[in-house]
Formats: C-alpha cells, structure tokens, sequence
C-alpha cells in the first residue's frame, strides 16, 4: 500500500507539472481527486487495512492528498485560473490591516485642553468676530489712532471706509478685541477666556505665522490683583503641561492694561538649567497680561473706581509648543501627515 501510494504521488506530481492549460487542469483534477479518480479509489482501500497499519497510512494519505491540493491550487493560480476563497490560503493569526481614521490637530486638542481648565475655574467661553471694527481692535483697548500696533505693517485692513474716509474695518489682531464686548453684554463681576484665530500682517518664519491662534483671558470683579492673575496662569500651566512650573513677571507696555506685563514660565525642557529653547536662560516668555486699563473698564461700561480686573493674552501655538516639544510653528498649517499622525491618541 506505502509503494503504491508512493507511486501515485510520483505520477501525480510529474502530470501536474506538464500541465499546461486551465482545461486540461479541470481533467486531471477529475482523473485523480473526482470521487471516482484514482487517489480516491486507493484511499478508499485504506479501510480495510488492518488496524496496525491503517494509522500510518491513513497519516501519510492525507498528507499526500493535502500537498497534491496545494499544488493544484497553486498551479492553477499561475494559470490565471479562478480560485475560491475557500481555497486560498488564510492565516488567522496574522495581524489585521489597521484601518486608518481621523484625529484631532494639536491645536485643536490643546485649545479642548484650555477650554476644560478655564470651565473649571468658572469661566465662561467668549467668542467675537474675526473681522472686527477698528473700534473693539482698538479704540475701546486704549490703543490710540498713533499707535505702532495699527501700523498698516501689522495689520490687515479691509476695503471699507467709515464717513470720515477712515478704514474702519479690520481682520482682528489678537483677540483682545473680545474684552470690551464681553463687558458690555455680561457687565461685572465677569470671568471668561476667549479663543480663536487672529490675523497679523507678517513674515512669516520658524516663530511667526501671518494667521494663528490666541487665547485671551479676562477676570473683573472687586479687588481684582496681580495676585489672582498669577494664581490662574500657575493652574493653567501646571493643568495644560501636566507638571508645576514657576512664573516670574517682567514689566511691559500693553495700551489696554496698567501695569502690563510679560509673563515667564520656567523652561519646561531643561527644568530652568538652560537649554536651546529657553536661549540658556531657564525662563520661556509665555504671554502679555497685566491689570486692565480704567479706561478700557470704562468702555465696556463697568466703573473703574468700584472694579478691577486682569487680562492675559498669547499664542495657542506657542503653548503647544511647548508642551509637545515642536520647534517650528509652520508644521502646524503644513500639512504634513508625518506631523500630525504623531496625536492620533
Ligand atoms: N493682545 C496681546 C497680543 O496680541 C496679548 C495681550 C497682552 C493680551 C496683554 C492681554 C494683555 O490681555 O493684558 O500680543
């Protein structure tokens, strides 16, 4: 039985190899695997072997009709032939094709960051007009028609002019603009962050783009001091970067805050020893802030005399970069999947 089962295989093997056509394929299919083809006729004998050998030979049958399969389906694979799912291979522990989907940008995530923080604090999210009027850019911020800020360099007027032939209308330059709205539609005591995109007229390079985003805050109420501001910006970045970092103030100039100043964080990367990003200082300047202006209160309607309030300001891309570690502000409106495919979380 082993050499007559040997013998078969041998045949078998070699009339597969000379076949040549899908046709001819399908005969010697029938000839040897059809229910009455040969091989089936002699595995059909195994039956009445006896007890002892049928084991074997059983064994080594189905081996041989298992590699004969295969080799059939491969053949007819090379011959452009139809083959069924059924006969193809499959491997079910290979891993699955992963199925590619959407995520959040950056700076979406950490704008959705910045907006649970600021709630928590009970502060309300503001929202104004990317094209705004020159009067809640800069007029109602202390920001005199002199003023550098309005320098057709930086900003991006619109074509459009008020009765006295003035421009009057532009694409905001920071989102400062919101404070004196929020003011006269909520009045004191007020507590809210404003985020959004702003416009600047611009070169743009590794630290600067012509259309970024910002994050204002503004708290009035009675008493209101650089002590709660720094209270708030603390929470905020020890929130946002997932670890405590200290804030020192340098005095700055901001029309619509007085004092103004600029505020710095402790350089995150190198932990204040000094490093590349902090230009070796230990200190990052993260944003503007500073008590708001009387005049500035005065406008949004709320009296001077019985209120007071901070304000802050700066980029949503500065603060991603720093607490992703990316070193060019370009990356974010590039495009670029490589970039971004890094905060599919
Ligand atoms: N608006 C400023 C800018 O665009 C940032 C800023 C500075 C906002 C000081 C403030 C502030 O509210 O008090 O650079």
């Amino acid at each position: 039985m082993k050499e007559e089962l040997k013998k078969i295989t041998k045949e078998l093997q070699d009339q597969l190899e000379k076949v040549a056509d899908i046709s001819a394929l399908n005969n010697f299919e029938k000839k040897y695997l059809g229910k009455k083809g040969e091989l089936m006729l002699l595995l059909k004998k195994i039956g009445n072997l006896p007890e002892t050998e049928r084991k074997e030979i059983g064994q080594l049958a189905n081996e041989i009709k298992t590699e004969i399969k295969r080799k059939l389906i491969e053949t007819k694979e090379k011959l452009g032939g139809n083959i069924g799912a059924a006969d193809k291979f499959f491997d079910a522990t290979l891993p699955g094709t992963k199925i590619e989907s959407g995520h959040l940008h950056p700076l979406t995530l950490v704008q959705r960051d910045l907006e649970k923080i600021f709630s928590s604090m009970g502060f309300m999210i503001l929202d104004g007009p990317e094209l705004e009027s020159d009067y809640y850019n800069f007029e109602a911020l202390n920001i005199p028609k002199s003023h550098p800020a309005r320098d057709m360099q930086d900003t991006f007027y619109i074509e459009h002019k008020n009765k006295q032939g003035e421009y009057d209308m532009v694409m905001r330059t920071h989102t400062s603009n919101v404070q004196v709205r929020a003011m006269e539609k909520y009045g004191a005591p007020l507590r809210g962050v404003a985020l959004g995109k702003i416009y600047r007229n611009e070169a743009t390079d590794q630290r600067h783009e012509h259309t970024f985003y910002q994050i204002e805050g503004l708290m009035v109420d009675k008493d209101i001091s650089i002590a709660h501001l720094m209270a708030v910006l603390r929470e905020m970045f020890k929130r946002l970067f997932d670890q405590s970092a200290n804030i020192r103030l340098r005095p700055g100039f901001f029309s619509f805050v007085e004092p103004g100043v600029e505020v710095e964080m402790s350089c995150l990367l190198c932990e204040g020893k000094g490093c590349p990003v902090c230009k070796r200082t230990g200190w990052v300047e993260m944003l503007g802030a500073g008590l708001v202006h009387p005049n500035v209160l005065r406008a949004g309607g709320i009296d001077p005399k019985k209120y007071s309030g901070f304000a802050f300001g700066t980029g949503i891309e500065r603060l991603a970069m720093m607490k992703y570690g990316i070193d060019d502000i370009r990356l974010f409106n590039s495009g670029d999947l490589s970039f971004l495919s890094q905060f599919d979380s």
